[in-house]
């Protein structure tokens, strides 16, 4: 999995467009059906996240930060998830709350959210396992 950012970074030339957005936040709203041994984040709360996200960042006046909806990002165990690019910087979140902290740590204020932060071999966040 891509653990080295050695690797992102050697992908950007010299000569390449600057990103069009800011900030390019994919959010999960997979489904997938009753039983499924790998869950999804759809049925963990994720579309009301991602509506709430895109929703705030519209309200918050972040023109050059796109929230969309996507696919699954096969790290369904650990959702509802979301990625922020171009960082590369992958969340865990499950709340309004959180969703909030995210926009306003990261996206606005250019930090971490460093609890929510999912690294390349995480299984289940600390704080979620049970
Ligand atoms: S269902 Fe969301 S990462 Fe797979």
């Amino acid at each position: 999995m891509p653990d080295d950012h050695h690797k992102t970074a050697a992908r950007v030339q010299p000569g390449d467009p600057a990103p069009y957005y800011e900030a390019h936040v994919f959010c999960c709203v997979n489904e997938r059906p009753e039983g499924h041994p790998r869950g999804c984040c759809k049925k963990k709360g994720a579309e009301a996240l991602r509506n709430y996200m895109k929703a705030r960042a519209k309200e918050l006046g972040l023109m050059d930060v796109r929230i969309n909806q996507s696919g699954c990002l096969d790290r369904c165990e650990l959702g509802p998830t979301l990625v922020i690019y171009p960082e590369g910087i992958w969340y865990s979140y499950s709340s309004i709350a959180e969703a909030e902290e995210i926009l306003q740590t990261h996206l606005i204020g250019g930090k971490r959210v460093e609890r929510l932060m999912l690294q390349p071999g995480d299984k289940l966040p600390e704080d979620r396992k049970k």
